[in-house]
């Protein structure tokens, strides 16, 4: 099935981890809608791991725990779908599911046909205990193929945590985005790694096949499964940019419930999200000057990303994940390494999206001060000089 930008919403792990029930899903779903989330194309909602009992059914078929999800799992993806929303479930492509729950290796087709029955719109699948003696590439066909013939379209989200490369077969076996690296946490920590290694990763993403930075920690303030130290708001802030800029799904992780207003603006910001779902989906490239870890194999700690956008506009983002705190950087864009020389007689002019400031490119040059663990993202229209 296409897929036409990079898949937002919400998934139920990086807070609830196996806390996960169907009060909580339903409660999601209403204040997706109620927020304005889903107004702004959040329209996913995800149960991830530990939904089910711990052995099959008679008939073969995965069971929904009945404690969690008294009702069914129907009965849950009615009412998202009563809400105008997509349901999102979760299996593994090993014999268990990372927490240990029965995944669907060897049931592939029972498992796309009981999703299918559910009324499931999307699959996260997993990578924990696979057989050593199926390649994982096979393991992720077998799934694919299993729910592209399941009667339902189905979007198929791999995630095997970039390992066995991926990036290299993925595209090959139907899936719809894939997992870029190992689990993300609510710490600066973790973004920054995660950040640090995305600029190899996306250089395989196209449409119908985004490179799944991991789900978002925006906003979780060190609460929940994977709430870790927590972040700031300009740490937020800097983990939202990159995320969007750089073209992958976002999945909000945060309790929604629970959102305060620095979250609200963070997750909504809609200059952001029209980045994010560029229609053309072309791809972001370090424009720094300074090499990337993915052509170098060095650490850049200031790369300044740029995206053209379907419009004719660029998407540009300068970031500064370097840890010395108190040293503010000076990042630099030279408009002729953009295809923009000053032969053409144009220049850019920009809109800071977080602030709103404008500021028209004089000379050719671009310089923006940036303290550590923040960014500033700009929208940049092409002018006469
Ligand atoms: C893996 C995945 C996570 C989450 C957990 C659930 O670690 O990478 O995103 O789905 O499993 O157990």
């Amino acid at each position: 099935m296409l897929v036409k930008t990079p898949p937002m919403g919400w998934n139920s792990w990086n807070t609830f981890g196996e806390n996960i029930n169907e009060k909580v899903v339903m409660e999601s779903a209403d204040i997706l809608v109620s927020s304005g989330l889903a107004d702004c194309g959040y329209n996913y909602i995800v149960i991830d791991d530990c939904w089910s009992l711990r052995e099959r059914g008679e008939d073969g078929r995965i069971v929904p725990d009945p404690e969690k999800f008294p009702h069914g799992m129907k009965y849950v993806a009615d009412y998202v779908h009563s809400k105008g929303l997509k349901f999102g479930m979760y299996s593994c492509a090993g014999m268990l599911t990372c927490a240990g729950y029965p995944a669907s290796f060897d049931h592939e087709f029972i498992d796309a046909k009981t999703f299918a029955e559910w009324g499931v719109d999307y699959l996260k699948y997993d990578y924990c205990f696979h057989p050593s003696t199926v390649p994982g590439n096979v393991l992720y066909k077998r799934m694919a193929l299993a729910l592209a013939n399941c009667g339902r379209d189905i979007v198929f989200s791999a995630c095997s945590w970039g390992s066995d490369e991926t990036k290299k077969w993925i595209k090959q076996t139907g899936a719809n985005l894939w997992r870029t690296t190992g689990d993300i946490n609510d710490s600066w920590r973790s973004i920054k790694d995660l950040s640090l290694i995305a600029g190899d990763a996306i250089t395989y993403g196209s449409i119908n096949c985004y490179p799944d930075m991991d789900m978002l920690v925006t906003g979780m303030k060190g609460m929940g499964n994977v709430g870790l130290a927590g972040c700031t708001k300009e740490e937020y802030r800097l983990h939202q940019s990159l995320w969007a800029l750089l073209g992958s799904p976002l999945m909000i992780g945060c309790d929604i419930r629970d959102m305060d207003e620095d979250t609200r603006e963070t997750l909504m910001n809609k200059d952001l999200i029209e980045i994010n779902q560029d229609p053309d989906y072309n791809q972001a490239y370090d424009a720094s000057g300074y090499g990337t870890t993915f052509v170098t194999g060095e650490v850049n700690e200031h790369p300044v990303y740029v995206r053209l956008l379907s419009n004719g506009d660029l998407a540009i983002g300068f970031f500064n994940l370097s840890d010395e705190t108190g040293s503010r950087w000076n990042s630099y864009l030279s408009l002729d390494r953009i295809g923009l020389p000053e032969s053409t007689g144009k220049t850019l002019e920009m809109k800071e999206i977080w602030t709103g400031e404008t500021f028209t490119v004089k000379n050719g040059l671009f310089c923006e001060n940036i303290p550590p663990h923040s960014c500033r993202v700009f929208r940049a229209k092409v002018i006469e000089a």
